[in-house]
């Protein structure tokens, strides 16, 4: 394990970016805001600081990383772009959309890090300290969420703080993320499949295709399947305590997570209750989901009761990781 690492916190600026550039070439790991959620950096062609990336996180190795690169060019020297691929780059980059390629012959990203595959998980941030930091390295970082594997994803420095303090070497705060939830991954494969709903609402992206996208495959009940995505383990965004959706009445001793107008009944006795968005906004929801969920887990309630959230637009990404919560820790 790397604890006893001195982690070093700057705010965003110069300095942070120069600082980040400098620790991912000497094969150090970053925390670092993107818009959807705060990311834990490396440099993706070195085998050892991912190695280092996996270990800090927890992460089985098997479950491969996104590489973040800072323009279409850099993208294209990893990746093999095919039609479909390029239309969605072109309308969506920079933004929060990863799409899953082969392999080019040239592709630096260590075979760890893609977990032997011979696709690769691309992304282009549209976070400004993100790109500065992308920019300043000038290589491939590959980044999943900054929290300790199963733990949910952080949307400030300082969820990313709680998680990994001591075992990384620098985070740079850039304040609260914009989106909220991770990328919407899209394998670009002969049939275009949506591999994970995201920050990218999936209607977005149907529209520029011309049709319709395949669509997730069932969650894995166990992190030893091999499913398309494999990070796609049921348990992925668990807090400690137990979540239950689609909840109509709230029990005794239960916090509650709303979303619109408060319709529940009970809820007067609730422990807490957090609003995910009281005018019943999905941006606003998303971007409130896990740092509400990080919350409620600290109030000493037996079960967190969610009430119903619409499945359009970014609704589908927040019931996908809202289901996994109540799935529970494996
Ligand atoms: O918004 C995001 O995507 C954030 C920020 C930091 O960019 N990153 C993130 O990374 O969510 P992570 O590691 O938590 O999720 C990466 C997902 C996993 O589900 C992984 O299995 C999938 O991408 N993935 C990576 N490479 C893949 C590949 N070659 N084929 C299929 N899935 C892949
Ligand atoms: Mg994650």
């Amino acid at each position: 394990m790397n604890v006893g690492l001195k982690t070093q916190i700057l705010p965003a600026g110069e300095a942070a970016t120069a600082a980040a550039a400098h620790c991912l070439a000497q094969g150090g790991l970053i925390g670092f805001p993107t818009e959807t959620v705060y990311g834990l950096g490396a440099d993706a062609s070195n085998a050892d600081a991912v190695a280092r990336l996996y270990q800090a996180k927890g992460r089985p190795a098997f479950n491969p990383l996104i590489a973040h690169v800072g323009d279409l060019a850099a993208a294209r020297r990893i990746g093999q772009f095919n039609a479909q691929a390029t239309a969605l780059a072109e309308a969506f980059w920079p933004g929060p959309l990863t799409l899953v390629l082969p392999k080019t012959a040239g592709c630096t990203v260590s075979d760890l890090a893609t977990a032997g595959l011979d696709t690769v998980a691309i992304r282009i941030p549209a976070h400004r300290v993100a790109r500065d930091i992308l920019r300043a390295f000038g290589g491939p970082v590959v980044a999943p969420s900054a929290n300790l594997s199963g733990h949910v994803s952080p949307t400030t420095a300082a969820h990313v703080q709680s998680d990994l303090m001591g075992r990384i070497d620098l985070i740079v705060d850039g304040g609260a993320v914009a989106v909220g939830v991770e990328s919407t991954i899209v394998g670009c494969f002969e049939t275009p499949m949506l591999l994970r709903p995201g920050g990218l609402p999936r209607e977005a992206i149907e529209r520029v295709l011309g049709r319709g996208l395949a669509g997730v495959p069932e969650l894995a009940a166990h992190e030893s399947a091999a499913p398309l995505a494999p990070g796609m383990l049921a348990s992925h965004y668990a807090p400690r305590t137990p979540v239950r959706l689609d909840a109509a009445q709230i029990e005794a001793g239960e916090a509650l997570l709303a979303f619109g107008p408060l319709t529940v009944a009970g809820s007067e006795g609730a422990k807490a209750v957090m609003n995910l968005s009281t005018r019943g906004d999905l941006n606003e929801a998303a971007a409130n989901l896990f740092g509400y969920l990080r919350m409620l887990d600290t109030k000493g309630a037996h079960t967190i009761a969610v009430m119903p959230v619409p499945h359009h637009g970014l609704g589908e990404a927040i019931n996908d990781r809202l289901r996994r919560a109540a799935i529970g820790r494996a």
